[in-house]
């Protein structure tokens, strides 16, 4: 049973302050229907980080096995397109568009649904599955759930023969338009650097806020999990909303045991 007093107390907290930093993680899009990392039935438990989280080990299970792969992407993209923003993405999204805030949202996750659900200000620190970078040149595109759904339908289509997996799968990926390189999903692979530019705006959002919220994070993963600590140090008040203790919860000021959906819209009506 969620203690109200905790949530009437966040709620003041947060409705007089102006400045709020937000780290989330997989956590809060949990209730969304995408699976977590590290949860009972998080993907880290179906398929290893070192096979399927660093590029090399998907270049050597793809030479190997490329059905696999391919049904490993396709399951993957089927959740990240159907999922629609949960109660608690809306509860921040409230936030800023009915409370006014100024709120900067710093997710791990690779989905869109913060940005759907209203937020104007969302730094991705590990990349976003609905942009394309060029491995040659860099350069990047924006693609939308519609592109995303017709690049499923390839994929179905070459795991229907085996003839074609073999010879449609090199072409897997799409070109770049500007130099003709091959395009990879904009994300942050295990061993990959961070995006810079979204790294230097969380440190300066962290560093503004008067209030940090820490939502569906386990904290497993540098440098992320050096935010929360970041905001304590710099005297803001620090709210973890999670249903299990992490590394965070001795910590933060205040720890509500719960799910997003179910908390934050209490906290944040
Ligand atoms: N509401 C809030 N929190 C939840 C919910 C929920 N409904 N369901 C699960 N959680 C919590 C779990 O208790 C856990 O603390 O979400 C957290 C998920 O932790 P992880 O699976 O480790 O995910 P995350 O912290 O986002 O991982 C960070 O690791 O693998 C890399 O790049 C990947 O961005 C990811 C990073």
């Amino acid at each position: 049973m969620v203690d109200q007093k905790l949530i009437d107390l966040a709620r003041e907290t947060l409705l007089k302050k102006t400045n709020i930093a937000v780290l989330t993680g997989s956590g809060i899009s949990a209730e969304s229907g995408i699976p977590t990392f590290r949860g009972e039935d998080g993907l880290w438990k179906k398929y290893s980080p070192e096979e399927f989280g660093t590029v090399p080990g998907l270049l050597l299970q793809f030479a190997k096995n490329p059905r696999r792969i391919i049904e490993f992407a396709l399951n993957l993209l089927e959740v990240f397109t159907k999922a629609q923003p949960n109660p608690g993405h809306i509860a921040l999204a409230r936030l800023e568009q009915k409370y006014r805030k100024n709120v900067t949202i710093i997710t791990q996750n690779i989905d869109d649904l913060h940005e759907i659900a209203g937020n104007t200000n969302v730094l991705k620190l590990h990349g976003d599955l609905f942009r394309l970078r060029c491995i040659k040149c860099g350069h990047r595109e924006k693609i939308d759930r519609e592109y995303l759904e017709n690049y499923m339908k390839k994929l179905r289509d070459i795991l229907s023969s085996p003839l074609k997996i073999v010879k449609e799968g090199k072409e897997l990926l799409p070109r770049c338009p500007e130099c003709g390189g091959i395009m990879r999903p904009d994300v942050v692979f295990f061993g990959e650097a961070l995006p810079q530019k979204e790294l230097s705006l969380a440190y300066i959002a962290v560093d503004a806020a008067e209030v940090m919220l820490v939502i569906g994070t386990s904290g497993e993963v540098y440098p992320a999990n050096t935010l929360p600590y970041r905001a304590k140090q710099n005297g803001a008040t620090v709210i973890e909303v999670n249903p299990q203790r992490t590394i965070f919860s001795d910590m933060v000021d205040i720890f509500i045991e719960g799910k997003a959906g179910e908390v934050l819209p209490r906290i944040i009506p």
